[in-house]
């Protein structure tokens, strides 16, 4: 198996439960070293009882992570190819790129490949949530109740930055969860006097301060989206710097002073929640059984609370966005 893009509490409950459901039928189990660059460079190790005992609380992952894409990469393809000649299956545990570059080796190459979806952004179709998610909405939220206390004690507004490049579910969840007073997230147009009159609304009502959550993939006006992109060509949004320039413009137009806090990697790392523990490990069960089964080009997912398997190229196509029927449910606490 192999892990692969930003790394995501609960991957390593995935490992486990791969690893004790195939142990089961007599498989062996294997880790691909960071990523399909292990598969590329047949950087591969055995994982047996010593590697993945004690693992299940431990957050990141223990076969390593990377963005490489192989099909980018001269001869990347090929190489993967000759890695997969000594293996009987992989399981590919990431996002959308990662999943991407599964699902084209199964259907192109026809490649035994099953995937598992993981991302702290929950913006994989096909599934009703990925593991990681209630992690990253769990530390959001304990990140808003901590600024109140210092929003209020100084009269400020704080503007808490989340992770969430495409997609606004960790500031959207976290923000209704921490009673934000405004939410700002990708799928929505930022409109700075909208922000502004929320937090003038609060002041007429004696409250001098104010908490307002904007995804780091918010959609600045003005802010052009050129500059460093990765292996899959993904813009580095946190040069967009969402946090501060929302809070300069909403000091600009209401006089109060309003500072940023960007959360970034805090809400990635760490012991995941008991949720994503179990959602990974239903997950790593079900990639399990479709390894045993030869049932190739399947991701596992959840709908409702049933763990069943969907195509790999149905939950890659397109990424899960936020429905304007949640930003209503948010919009109706703002100011
Ligand atoms: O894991 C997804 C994500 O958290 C995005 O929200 C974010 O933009 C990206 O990863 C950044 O990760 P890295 O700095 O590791 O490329």
């Amino acid at each position: 198996m192999l892990t692969g893009g930003g790394d995501c509490p609960g991957l390593n409950a995935v490992i486990r439960a791969v690893c004790r459901r195939l142990w089961e039928d007599g498989h062996e189990t294997v880790g691909v070293l960071n990523g399909w660059r292990g598969m590329i460079d047949g950087n591969l190790e055995p994982l047996g009882y010593g590697e993945i005992s004690g693992i299940l609380p431990r957050g990141g992952t223990i076969i390593g992570t990377s963005r490489t894409n192989p099909h980018k990469l001269e001869g990347g393809v090929d190489a993967v190819k000759r890695t997969f000649e000594g293996l009987d299956a992989l399981v590919a545990i990431g996002g959308e790129d990662t999943l991407g570059v599964a699902a084209r080796l199964s259907a192109e190459e026809g490649l035994p490949v099953v995937g598992v979806p993981k991302t702290i952004d929950n913006d994989l179709n096909g599934t009703d949530y990925t593991f990681g998610f209630d992690t990253a909405v769990y530390v959001a939220t304990e990140a808003i109740d901590r600024v109140h206390s210092t929003a209020e004690s100084h009269n400020r507004v704080i503007v808490v930055e989340t992770m969430g490049r495409h997609a606004g579910w960790i500031a959207l969840m976290s923000g209704i969860a921490g009673g934000a007073d405004y939410i700002l997230i990708p799928e929505q147009p930022v409109v700075y006097d909208d922000v502004a009159a929320a937090v003038e609304r609060r002041k007429a009502r004696g409250k001098k301060f104010s908490v307002i959550v904007a995804s780091e993939g918010s959609e600045l006006p003005g802010v052009s989206d050129e500059g460093e992109v990765d292996e899959f060509g993904h813009v580095r949004v946190e040069n967009r710097n969402v946090g501060e320039t929302v809070a300069q413009e909403v000091e600009k137009r209401t006089g109060t002073q309003a500072r940023a806090t960007v959360l970034g990697y805090i809400q990635r790392g760490g012991t995941p929640t008991p949720r994503d523990r179990i959602l990974g490990l239903r997950f790593g069960l079900k990639a399990a059984d479709l390894v045993a089964s030869g049932t190739w080009g399947q991701m596992a997912a959840l709908h409702g609370d049933d763990v069943v398997s969907v195509p790999l190229a149905e939950a890659t196509a397109e990424l899960k966005l936020v429905p304007d029927s949640w930003y209503e449910v948010a919009k109706t606490f703002f100011g």
